[in-house]
């Protein structure tokens, strides 16, 4: 990590073929190639030496290299050696690099590759980001609460515009990795829990950075990562193992790969952590069969941060020469850090135990993309380079952290804030803390640009009169009650409270797992300590996952998550406050009631034993409640569910219509079934402000030869609607939302009873259902 930036179907009955595995590649991912790449290739590659097509599979920052971690020096003492990256680029013996800052760095080592070397092959310069250049955003878990891939799709559009000035063509995003728990660090820079959300997330990323044309000199190749399940670590302990049936991570997992493939992402990286056994950087399974074999991928795949050289502490490589061999087998094409390809694959090759098609095919891969990408035509940075946020881009992101904010309470109305001369106390670590405005993997922004809540709340306070005073009160990880005093005093004075609690940007992201998942430090005391003042406290979290709020929450009269907003933090958490927006973000991930039900998730599977309707699980059993699937002194349910939201007017849901009450199943399992069934339901705006709804659809399927989640997100929509205002919302069914993998990993749809509902969250209760008939009786439902 040491970074800057840190189906094939077969009915029951009659064979249909369908699905995923026949679904064709969008062109982009056909465009990398093109015959006309395809030619270029052949004719560069027939002119490398086995020393200059090793470069191209070579990776290093700009420092050489250098072990970052104790780990790393454990396996390979040596490791401290560095290497001069810009002698290698001169000499065609390196072919991208990481984190390389500002266009006047990256144009030098691009100088010396491109005059200097013998091919004169360009570099790649790639980087991590996330949510932004210079001009930075909410992190991905914070995006994924807007619901809203065009949103995604302009930001990403936005920040590849501004990363290409500085010469990166190359952003290590989107992670895809579906988290469904809180306690691992990365869940920040996901799409949360639920695969269908993650699917629409990775498109929009992928699509937004690489538009439709890659050689665009203002396109970035998406690095789609952590392939695979690196967000089901164990116990969400980073960088642990993961271990799960072919069907979860075909069903769960792997659909936001696989659509952010079909969307072109030119790259992949391959996951630290191993799956079922066999570490993704050595796993043929993943690389091979799944990603080129059924999904046709075309781009490379680089591994991640000293990946391959870890293949050792994973126990299955004794020396460096088997990690290397391992990883370029199973189809690493890059090596990112290890310095393992360029030492270990000469000998390799030289004696046959890495066949040079093998290195051919990986180079390939890599010159694709640099053609693809247009490189060799105009490989410098381009236009003027941005070194700070840009002005035109400020209202975007303003829009993109007010549409992420979720609204978790809001007793008695308590927001929005009239606009009128308040006392508001701004008391808490994150009040006026431009730093902890961005998150993880923020970029290289000028911390003054950033708008903090502080700032913004001055400005309303001179706009309406009235008062402003601010107390840190604790450090974020504070053990010191110095500081509670006086806040408790400024609450007494004040009409409102505004307390600014969390986590700092760096408690979440990579390396950032925690046992515990309350407010760090003593801020939960220094919150109860304010409240107890009787002012009206309204919180706001900042966390780059949900955390435990129980407690938190029954001293606030409203909480409003707030993730890590970006630059325009402080504007944008004012627009909410006061009511220029009403929040309309909804919860990417379950938010727990306690840590112990981590990993916690909306679309779990059903239980032979699931308690009965209405019991109180918050109660300890009785004999009547004790044999089920529950826990003796919590209950089952998050404290906020995956979809959960508040907005500042309420909505009111119809009942749901369907288009018909059954679909055959030969019409269900055609390849090209996108509309099987339509459900209808209206919306209604009963409040008296303009909103905006995230309207969603979830699926139930009973009878099917595999168990199937209670419910599955197959569709949302946002929709604003004004005081009164009603719209009629429709979800089509097809193919993709009804199919489901069987026990031979096939995608499949059975004659089955299917329940759909829809509604604002994942409780959503207003509720249809339909049938997919056997061909051989309709109405024929085998299993209820
Ligand atoms: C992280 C990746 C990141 C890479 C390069 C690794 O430690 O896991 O997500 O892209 O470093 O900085």
């Amino acid at each position: 990590m040491p970074s800057l930036f840190r189906t094939v179907v077969l009915g029951l009955g009659a064979a249909l073929v369908s699905g995923a595995a026949a679904q064709s590649v969008q062109p982009s991912n056909q465009q990398l190639a093109s015959p006309e790449v395809e030619r270029k290739v052949d004719a560069l590659l027939k002119q490398m030496t086995l020393e200059e097509k090793l470069g191209q599979l070579v990776q290093y920052n700009d420092a050489g290299h250098i072990a970052a971690t104790a780990a790393q020096l454990a396996i390979n003492p040596e490791a401290k050696e560095q290497v001069d990256a810009m002698q290698l680029a001169a000499e065609g013996r390196l072919g991208s690099m990481l984190n390389t800052v500002g266009a006047e760095h990256t144009n030098a080592f691009q100088r010396a590759a491109v005059e200097k070397s013998r091919l004169h092959i360009p570099l790649l310069f790639g980087a991590d980001i996330i949510h932004g250049f210079r001009t930075i955003y909410p992190e991905p878990l914070g995006l994924a609460a807007t619901f809203d891939p065009e949103l995604v799709r302009e930001l990403s559009r936005m920040s590849a515009e501004e990363a290409t000035t500085a010469g990166i063509r190359w952003f290590y995003s989107p992670m895809v990795d579906i988290s469904r728990d809180a306690r691992w660090g990365r869940t920040a820079e996901g799409a949360g829990e639920d695969p269908y959300l993650g699917a629409a997330m990775a498109r929009a990323y992928v699509q937004g950075y690489q538009q439709d044309d890659l050689s665009k000199p203002d396109s970035v190749a998406a690095c789609v990562k952590h392939f695979a399940a690196y967000g089901a670590v164990e116990a969400g302990r980073e960088y642990n193992a993961t271990d799960m049936s072919d069907i979860r991570l075909r069903q769960v997992y792997l659909p936001p790969y696989q659509a952010a493939v079909e969307a072109g992402a030119a790259t992949i990286m391959s996951a630290f952590n191993a799956l079922n056994g066999v570490p993704a950087t050595a796993n043929p399974y993943l690389l091979q069969q799944i990603l080129r074999k059924e999904w046709g991928f075309n781009g490379f795949v680089v591994s991640d941060y000293t990946a391959v050289m870890e293949l050792q502490n994973h126990g299955i490589a004794l020396t460096p020469a088997e990690a290397a061999r391992k990883a370029i087998l199973a189809g690493v094409d890059v090596d990112m850090m290890s310095h393992y390809y360029d030492t270990q694959l000469p000998e390799l090759v030289r004696t046959g135990q890495v066949p040079m098609s093998v290195v051919d095919e990986a180079v390939r891969r890599v010159l694709r993309v640099k053609f693809a990408l247009g490189l060799f035509e105009h490989p410098y940075a381009r236009g003027t380079e941005v070194t700070s946020a840009v002005p035109e881009h400020r209202a975007l992101v303003r829009r993109a952290a007010e549409e992420s904010f979720v609204l978790l309470k809001n007793e008695q109305d308590t927001l929005p804030l009239a606009k009128k001369a308040l006392k508001i106390a701004l008391i808490g670590p994150l009040g006026d803390d431009p730093l902890q405005m961005l998150g993880a993997w923020s970029g290289g922004p000028e911390l003054r640009e950033v708008v903090t809540v502080r700032a913004a709340l001055e400005a309303r306070a001179k706009q309406y009169g009235g008062s402003l005073t601010v107390v840190k009160g604790t450090e974020i990880q504070g053990t010191s009650n110095a500081g509670f005093a006086q806040s408790v005093q400024a609450a007494r004075q004040a009409d409102v409270v505004v307390m600014a609690l969390g986590e700092s940007g760096t408690m979440s992201g990579e390396a950032g797992s925690r046992a515990f998942l309350g407010l760090p430090g003593n801020q939960e005391s220094l919150l109860e300590a304010v409240a107890q003042t009787g002012r009206p406290v309204v919180l706001l979290v900042f966390s780059g996952r949900p955390l435990e709020l129980r407690q938190a929450a029954r001293h606030a009269a409203a909480v409003l998550e707030v993730w890590f907003p970006g630059t325009e933090a402080g504007n944008a958490i004012a627009d909410v406050l006061y009511g220029d927006v009403s929040p309309s973000g909804k919860l990417p991930m379950s938010f727990p009631w306690t840590v112990g039900q981590e990993p916690l998730y909306y679309n779990q599977f059903p239980t032979g034993r699931p308690p009965a309707p209405g019991m109180d699980l918050t109660q300890p059993p009785g004999p009547d409640s004790r044999f089920v699937s529950r826990y003796i002194d919590a209950p089952n349910a998050a404290l906020f569910p995956f979809g959960f939201g508040l907005s500042y007017t309420r909505f009111s849901y119809s009942k749901v219509t369907l288009s018909r009450r059954a679909v055959p199943l030969s019409e269900a399992t055609r390849e090209d079934a996108k509309k099987l069934i339509t459900a209808t339901v209206t919306v209604t705006n009963t409040g008296d402000r303009e909103a905006t709804e995230v309207v969603q659809c979830y699926v139930r399927n009973l009878g099917a030869s595999v168990e199937q989640p209670v419910r599955s997100l197959e569709g949302f929509r946002r929709v604003t609607l004004k005081p009164g205002e009603a719209k009629v919302v429709s979800f089509d069914l097809g193919f993709p939302e009804l199919a489901f993998y069987n026990k031979d990993s096939r995608k499949v749809i059975e004659p089955t009873h299917y329940t759909v509902w829809i509604g604002g969250s994942s409780l959503a209760n207003q509720e249809a259902s339909f049938d997919i008939t056997s061909d051989a009786g309709a109405g024929h439902t085998p299993g209820r």
